[in-house]
C-alpha cells in the first residue's frame, strides 16, 4: 500500500487548480441511464471513486468513452467522458460492486424509472457511520414502486412506470434527493419534493438534468417541482468545480501560512467554511481566478463550528477544520450533526501532539503552540487529509498510512501541494 511523507514547516506559495466535483461528478456520471442518447460531462476529476463508478455502470451495459485532450484544452481540466446507456442490458447492481462504494446504490432510481425494475445491493455500513437507505426507498414507494429487501437486495418493480407523487424527507438527506429527482423525471405527471437536500452537487445534477429535458422548477431550494416527461435527450455538461478539494487546500494554505490562490473555486459554494476561516483570522478573499488565501505570521484564532445540511458548515469539511484548529490560540467545539461516527481522526491527530477531547457529537479542541510528525492512518476520505494538514505544520516526518482513501476523492493531492512548495512525497507500496 502506498504512503505519503509529509515534512512539515514549509509555508505554501502558489497557484492550486480546483478539480471537478466527485460527489457532483457520479450522480452525473449515472443520469445518463435515463436516456438512450449520449450525455458528455467535462471536467470529471480524475478519481478511484469514478473509475469504480465507470466499471459498476460498465455492468449495466453502459458504454463510456474518454475523449483525448483537446488542442487548446486548459492543462488542469479534468477527463471528458462520453456516457451512452442505449442499451441497458442488467438491471440488478450486485453486491461485490456496491459495496466498494456508496453512491452506486444511487442507479436505483433511474433504472426503476427507465427500465420499471432494479435490484440493488444494499451498499452496508460505512466507517463514518450507519447511513441507513429507508429515505430512498420511501421516495421510489411514493413514485409507485414496490420494494423489498431480500438477501441484502433492494428490489424494486414499477411495471407500468412510476407515477408522480409526494415526497417529503423527515430530514435533509443528499442522496434520497439525487434518488427522488433521478426518479421523478420520468415519472407518469407531477412530483413535489419537499425538504430536498440543497448541496450545489445537488443543484449541478438537476441542471444538467434540465439541458437533457427535464422539467424541474425551484433548483437550489428545499422545494423541488418536477414535471415528469416521457423520455429524456442527450446533453453536454461540464461538472461544477469541487467545493470540498476547495476548502480543503483552503484549510491547508490556512494551517501552512503563504499566499495560495484556488484557481477555479467557487467561493458562492463554500461561504459557511470560508466565514469560519476568516473568524480564525485567515486572509481570505475571491476574485474571478477564485479564492485566495493568506496567513503570514498572525495566529489561528479558535472558533466553533457545527456541521450542517448545506448552506451550513458541510460535514466533508469538519476532519479539515479541526486539523486546523488543533493549532489554534485557544480552545474551540466542533459539533457534528450530520454522521454519529465522523470523529475517527481525532485519535490519529493526537499521535501528532493534538489536544482533542471527545463528548458524544461534541469534540473541544484545546489548541497547542507546536505539533510534532509520526506515523499517522487514514481512517476515510476526509478524515485521512486533516493528518495532512497537521503534518504539513507538524515539525519532522509524518508517514500517513493506508492513502487509498484520499486517492478516493483528491485528484493527485502530492503533486498540487509539492507545486506550491509542500514537501510531500508518495512512497510506493511493494
Ligand atoms: C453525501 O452522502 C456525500 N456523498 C457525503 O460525502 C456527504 O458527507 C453527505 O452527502 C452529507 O453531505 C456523496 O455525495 C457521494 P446523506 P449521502 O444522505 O448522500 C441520513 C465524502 O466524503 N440518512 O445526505 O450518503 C444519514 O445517515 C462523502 O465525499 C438516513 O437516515 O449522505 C445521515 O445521517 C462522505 N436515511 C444524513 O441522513 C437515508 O435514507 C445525511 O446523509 C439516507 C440518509
Amino acid at each position: 500500500m502506498d504512503r505519503i511523507r509529509i515534512r512539515g514547516g514549509n509555508k505554501l506559495n502558489g497557484v492550486i487548480n480546483i478539480s471537478g466535483a466527485k460527489n457532483a461528478a457520479l450522480p452525473l456520471m449515472i443520469i445518463p441511464l435515463l436516456t438512450a442518447e449520449t450525455v458528455t460531462l467535462h471536467n470529471v476529476p480524475r478519481l478511484v471513486d469514478v473509475s469504480r463508478l465507470q466499471r459498476i455502470l460498465q455492468n449495466h451495459g453502459v458504454d463510456i468513452t474518454t475523449a483525448g485532450k483537446r488542442v487548446g484544452q486548459i492543462e488542469h481540466a479534468g477527463e471528458t467522458l462520453k456516457i451512452s446507456a442505449k442499451h441497458i442490458v442488467d438491471t440488478t447492481a450486485p453486491y461485490d460492486l456496491v459495496s466498494k462504494m456508496r453512491a452506486s446504490f444511487w442507479v436505483l432510481g433511474p433504472l426503476i424509472a427507465r427500465m420499471g425494475e432494479a435490484k440493488v445491493s444494499l451498499p452496508g455500513g460505512c466507517a463514518i457511520g450507519t447511513r441507513p437507505v429507508d429515505m430512498h426507498l420511501l421516495a421510489m414507494e411514493k413514485l409507485g414502486a414496490e420494494c423489498v429487501i431480500d438477501q441484502g437486495y433492494v428490489i424494486a418493480k414499477a411495471k407500468n412506470g412510476l407515477k408522480g407523487g409526494h415526497i417529503s424527507f423527515s430530514k435533509v438527506s443528499v442522496g434520497a434527493t439525487h434518488a427522488a429527482l433521478m426518479a421523478a423525471v420520468l415519472a407518469h405527471g407531477d412530483t413535489e419534493i419537499e425538504n430536498a437536500a440543497t448541496e450545489p452537487e445537488i443543484t449541478d445534477v438537476a441542471e444538467c438534468l434540465v439541458k437533457m429535458g427535464a422539467k424541474i422548477e425551484g433548483i437550489g431550494t428545499r422545494n423541488l417541482k418536477i414535471t415528469g416527461v416521457t423520455s429524456l435527450q442527450g446533453a453536454e455538461h461540464t461538472v461544477v468545480a469541487d467545493r470540498i478539494e476547495a476548502g480543503t487546500y483552503a484549510m491547508v494554505a490556512g494551517m501552512a501560512g503563504g499566499d495560495v490562490t484556488l484557481r477555479g473555486a467557487r467561493a458562492d459554494t463554500l461561504e459557511s467554511a470560508l466565514v469560519a476561516m476568516r473568524r480564525a483570522g485567515i486572509d481570505v478573499t475571491s476574485n474571478n481566478e477564485g479564492i485566495r488565501i493568506k496567513r503570514n505570521g498572525s495566529a489561528i484564532q479558535p472558533v466553533d463550528i457545527t456541521t450542517d445540511p448545506y448552506p451550513g458548515f458541510p460535514t466533508d469539511l469538519q476532519a479539515q477544520f479541526m486539523g486546523l484548529m488543533t493549532m489554534a490560540q485557544g480552545s474551540c467545539h466542533i459539533r457534528e450533526t450530520i454522521f454519529e461516527n465522523r470523529f475517527m481522526h481525532v485519535q490519529e491527530l493526537a499521535r501528532l501532539g493534538a489536544d482533542i477531547r471527545l463528548h458524544g457529537d461534541m469534540a473541544e479542541v484545546h489548541g497547542v503552540a507546536k505539533l510534532t510528525g509520526a506515523d499517522v492512518m487514514a481512517t476515510d476520505l476526509r478524515a485521512s487529509v486533516s493528518l495532512v494538514i497537521a503534518g504539513l505544520a507538524a515539525e519532522g516526518e509524518t508517514m500517513l498510512h493506508r492513502v487509498y482513501h484520499l486517492d478516493r476523492g483528491f485528484e493527485d493531492l502530492e503533486g498540487k501541494l509539492a507545486a506550491v512548495g509542500a514537501d510531500v512525497t508518495r512512497i510506493a507500496g511493494v
